[in-house]
């Protein structure tokens, strides 16, 4: 019982979290769209998403994924973009309305409690969404549950910590000026997700078949390290309310050492920061 109450007090949390950035996320979309391109293409084909195909977008965010979906089931299709951040949606439909798209809609789902009914999906995508879920062995049983036999499903998740600088340089600067780690531990992260062979073992457990593993490298390129930190700090929803809660002396600290770890990744006029996330697809 006592867990259960922590559970759901943890989710609570997560899910108040990320609503208090979505304004962050509908500000920089098509920079989110962008940066992620590969990686969208990687998981639309991983999940065999095609024409007439009925597809669920998880943790949709700004709906990049699901919009891009969107495009391939074509008219027969339908594409349902979901998060559990009502304030995210409204970003999935508005960007959706704007680009004419008739076959999106738009639901408030948890990832790891899908209100959908068996086998409703021939294809689920979700997109760096499903590593912050509070039980990811839930989440696993979930999203198969929710895909017809011979369904597909491919997640993206981001891989191991230091290979993903773009990130972990404001992480360890926000760490280091507070004596602690970010995000601390037991609570899900970015990175709760990122050992290959783990997450292998625990998607096959849920009952996924077919599973595999794969690497795609995502470096984020930007002009300066202005332009990094204010992307940076509006998406990364962990670390927003952090930051606002610390004195401003305590910001100007942690803005100088993460510009400092920056520059070594500065080629000529732009700075390349390296990435990489992890492609998990399987059927059911
Ligand atoms: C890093 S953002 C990724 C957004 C989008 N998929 C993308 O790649 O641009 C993580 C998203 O996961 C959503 N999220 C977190 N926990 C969730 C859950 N349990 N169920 C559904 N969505 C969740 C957040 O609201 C947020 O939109």
């Amino acid at each position: 019982m006592a867990a259960e109450a922590n559970d759901s007090e943890l989710r609570k949390g997560l899910h108040g979290m990320w609503a208090s950035v979505a304004p962050g996320w509908a500000e920089h979309a098509d920079y989110v769209d962008a940066r992620s391109s590969d990686i969208t293409e990687r998981l639309l084909d991983a999940a065999g998403v095609g024409a007439g195909m009925r597809v669920l977008e998880l943790a949709c965010g700004p709906g990049s994924v699901g919009i891009a979906a969107a495009q391939r089931v074509g008219a027969e299709g339908a594409v349902v973009c979901s998060d559990v951040a009502r304030e995210m949606t409204a970003i999935a439909a508005s960007r959706a309305a704007e680009q004419g798209l008739s076959n999106v809609t738009t639901k408030v789902l948890d990832l790891e409690e899908i209100d959908e009914p068996e086998e409703s999906y021939d294809a689920v995508v979700c997109r760096e969404g499903m590593m912050f879920a509070a039980n990811h062995a839930r989440a696993a049983r979930e999203i198969r549950r929710v895909l017809r036999p011979g369904g597909r499903v491919a997640v993206a998740v981001w891989a191991a910590r230091e290979r993903n600088p773009w990130l972990t340089i404001l992480l360890d600067a926000i760490g280091e000026q507070l004596g602690a780690q970010v995000p601390p531990p037991g609570v899900p992260g970015p990175f709760s997700l990122s050992d290959p062979r783990a997450l292998e073992s625990l998607l096959s457990e849920a009952g996924w078949s077919e599973v595999a593993v794969d690497d795609e490298p995502v470096s984020v390129r930007v002009e300066d390290f202005d332009d990094w930190w204010t992307r940076t700090c509006a998406l990364a929803g962990p670390v927003s309310g952090l930051l606002a809660a610390l004195p401003e002396e305590g910001v100007e600290a942690i803005r100088a050492r993460a510009a400092a770890a920056i520059e070594g990744y500065r080629n000529g006029d732009s700075i390349e920061l390296p990435g990489v996330t992890l492609i998990a697809s399987g059927s059911r």
